[in-house]
């Protein structure tokens, strides 16, 4: 099925430099790119984005975390891109992530796990609501 997903590189990503390779890798596979920018989230949209996490230890951390610096925002298209993106991405927790995917091959860590992906299409569709406007997003096909 044709879909929509948000994908972020957080800010450890952006700090290490990985945005392009990141891009790379979704366009290589075939995806089509319909909106992207740089931003500083603020504590409020931190704290709408993670709200499913509210009550766990570590969300004061998550905030802080994501708030600490740029994301990369992204909005990419493609048949059944919400479940292929997340196997692209790998398991949260890198230490079980297959080399090969992105926290495979970049992160460490859990809390700094370098990229977000929305883990369903219900997910998907609140999460680019959240962060884009609907002028921000560009429809077109890719010729290849
Ligand atoms: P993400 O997929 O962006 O959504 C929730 C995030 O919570 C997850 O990535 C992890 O980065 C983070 N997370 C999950 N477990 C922990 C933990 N034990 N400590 C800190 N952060 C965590």
């Amino acid at each position: 099925m044709m879909e929509k997903t948000f994908i972020m590189v957080k800010p450890d990503g952006v700090q290490r430099g990985l945005i392009g390779e990141i891009v790379s890798r979704f366009e290589k596979k075939g995806f089509v790119l319909a909106g992207a920018k740089l931003m500083q989230i603020s504590t409020e949209l931190a704290e709408e984005h993670y709200g499913e996490h509210k009550e766990r230890p570590f969300f004061g951390e998550l905030v802080d975390f994501i708030t600490s610096g740029p994301v990369f925002a992204m909005v990419w298209e493609g048949e059944d891109v919400v479940k292929t993106s997340r196997h692209m991405i790998g398991a949260t927790n890198p230490q079980e992530a297959n080399p090969g995917s992105i926290r495979g091959d970049y992160a460490v860590t859990v809390g700094k796990n370098i990229i977000h992906g929305s883990d369903s299409l219900e997910s998907a569709e609140r999460e680019i609501n959240l962060f884009f406007n609907g002028n921000e997003l560009v429809d077109y096909t890719r010729q290849d």
